[in-house]
Formats: C-alpha cells, sequence, structure tokens
C-alpha cells in the first residue's frame, strides 16, 4: 500500500473527489426533475462565485449562453440579489428578463440560501406562459433549502 505524503497532492485530489461527487449529485437532481415534470422544460443550478452566478449542472434541449450572470441583473440575478424567489408568468413583460430560448413563456428562479447568504439558485424556464403555481414556488423552495445543506 502506497502512501500519499505530499499533503498538497493529497487536497487536490481529495478536492476533486469531493467537487465531482457534488456536481453529480447536482446533475442528477436537475435530470430528476426534467423526467419527472413535464412543465419544467430548462432546468439549470448557478453558484455564485465573485459577485457572479456561474453555471453548474443544467438539462434542456439546448445550452443557454448566460453560462455567467452578475448578480443583480436578469431575473437570476434579481433573485441573488434579493434572496427571494422571483416567479415571471410572462417573461416578455418583464424588463429584467435575459433572453436565452425562444420558446420560453415563463420562468422561476429560487434562492439557496445559507445561513442568510445566497449560495446559488435553482432556474427553470417553461415553454408554458403562467406554468409555475404556489405548489411550484413551495415545492422548488424546499428542494432549495436541502440543496443548501449540502453545497
Ligand atoms: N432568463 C434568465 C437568464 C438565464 S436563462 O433563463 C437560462 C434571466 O433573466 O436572468
Amino acid at each position: 500500500m502506497a502512501f500519499i505524503l505530499d499533503y498538497n497532492l493529497a487536497k487536490t485530489k481529495i478536492r476533486e473527489i469531493i467537487s465531482k461527487d457534488y456536481n453529480d449529485k447536482l446533475k442528477e437532481l436537475v435530470n430528476f426533475l426534467y423526467e419527472n415534470f413535464e412543465h419544467y422544460s430548462w432546468i439549470g443550478i448557478y453558484v455564485i462565485k465573485d459577485k457572479h452566478l456561474v453555471l453548474g449542472p443544467w438539462i434542456g434541449p439546448h445550452a443557454t449562453e448566460h453560462t455567467k450572470i452578475p448578480v443583480g441583473k436578469g431575473i437570476c440575478g434579481s433573485a441573488a440579489a434579493t434572496g427571494k424567489t422571483e416567479l415571471v408568468d410572462d417573461v416578455k413583460s418583464d424588463s429584467r428578463y435575459l433572453s436565452c430560448f425562444i420558446s420560453t413563456k415563463s420562468e422561476i428562479v429560487v434562492p439557496i440560501i445559507k445561513d442568510g447568504k445566497v449560495l446559488g439558485e435553482i432556474d427553470i424556464d417553461s415553454d408554458k406562459k403562467e406554468a409555475f403555481s404556489k405548489d411550484d414556488k413551495m415545492f422548488l423552495e424546499r428542494i432549495a433549502d436541502m440543496l443548501a445543506e449540502h453545497i
């Protein structure tokens, strides 16, 4: 059995293992939501890094060009700045909206908060207008709480 005597090398390796696990978990979560909720047309998890939302695991028919959004910008950035869920029934009528997909009609953005600090968010686009109900909001806020414990 070989021992790793270099603590820095060990730290790098452990960091890799931890981040892999974590991204795999998030990927599994977005896949699960996508497969089980028809009105969730695109799902992504953003994580805050240096005052920006950085896109992590996502699922949907197309990639978004908005992979790095400054906090405060767009619907995503607003939710990150206030720590409050944004539920937009009609994206066309919201001037903050950053367009990703031509098919998107409504959007919900749920911040992931731990100890009063926004760590990231769940962003879901729907091809249906007014797709998200109060039940979606409560459900996704509960998931965000669960995620906060594992981020
Ligand atoms: N529409 C978002 C940008 C992210 S995409 O929906 C994936 C916004 O207005 O912030």
